[in-house]
């Protein structure tokens, strides 16, 4: 299994931050937030990664990532999102990289202290996804369960303003070579963007999704609030030493 980083996009919730830099790089505490993107991988066991990115600031990765190495990561890849035609449309950047295994993708902008290592391992086919119980779903995508069988996802949907349960969908992602046809078979939403929705639908839709509930904290930094409970989060992780959202490899930047 291959990692891959969705990264693109132009951040502009995260407006006048990201006119500065891409909004992957700013800071969660005392590393950029790719880093914890990065070590979510690593400790999950990928050593091929892609960093899929775009807009204006992209040059800005080369310069804090480079070839990765010091980071931990044996095989570094860059991919290059012309606009901002939405996370299906990225995803579909990592065809070539993928060469034919399973990717565990990560939204660059999702923070979590999980270990995806044991959904990564006992994958097969399909896809499987990541879910949490939040206490407002409506602004992410939210699973639909069958009426019968609760632990059956019938369907995704994408912030919907009556959500039919309360367990978002995370940005963390495994998938198969279907979902690139998928890609292909999607259509833009009403927003114009190809939805990572729509690629999970048809997973359900031909009964190839599994789930698990993400075991851990989650965050999706994408709005100022969310990204400072990220910075609070490993500031008190820090100060108390703890393992968790410790850096893979310690100190590699400073
Ligand atoms: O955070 C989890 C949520 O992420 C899911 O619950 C939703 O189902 C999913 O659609 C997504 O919703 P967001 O509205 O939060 O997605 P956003 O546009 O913020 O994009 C998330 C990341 O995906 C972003 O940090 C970078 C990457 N991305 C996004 C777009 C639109 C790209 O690489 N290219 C893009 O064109």
């Amino acid at each position: 299994m291959k990692g891959v980083i969705l990264a693109g996009g132009l951040g502009t919730r995260l407006y006048p931050l990201t006119k500065a830099t891409n909004k992957h790089l700013l800071p969660v505490y005392d590393r950029c937030m790719v880093h914890y993107a990065i070590d979510n991988l690593l400790r999950a066991g990928m050593e091929n990664i892609l960093v899929v990115t775009g807009g204006p600031h992209a040059g800005d990765f080369l310069r804090v990532l480079g070839n990765g190495k010091h980071l931990g990561i044996k095989h570094l890849e860059y991919g290059y999102q012309e606009g901002e035609g939405g996370i299906a449309e990225a995803l579909s950047i990592a065809e070539d990289f993928s060469e034919g295994q399973p990717i565990l993708v990560v939204l660059g902008d999702n923070f979590t202290d999980a270990d995806l290592g044991p959904a990564a391992r006992e994958f097969r086919e399909g896809a499987h996804l990541f879910l949490k119980k939040v206490a407002d779903p409506r602004e992410y995508g939210v699973a639909v369960f069958d009426e019968k069988d609760v632990s059956r996802i019938v369907a995704i949907e994408e912030k919907p303003e009556v959500p039919k349960s309360d367990y978002a969908v995370t940005g963390f992602y495994i998938y198969d070579q279907r979902a690139f046809d998928y890609v292909r078979k999607s259509e833009p939403s009403a927003r114009g963007e190809l939805e990572i929705t729509t690629v999970n639908n048809f997973y359900i839709r031909d009964r190839l999704m599994t789930w698990s509930e993400l075991d851990g904290m989650w965050l999706d930094c994408g709005s100022f609030d969310s990204l400072f409970e990220a910075n609070r989060a490993v500031a008190q992780a820090r100060r108390r030493d703890e393992e968790r959202l410790r850096p893979v490899v310690p100190d590699a930047d400073k």
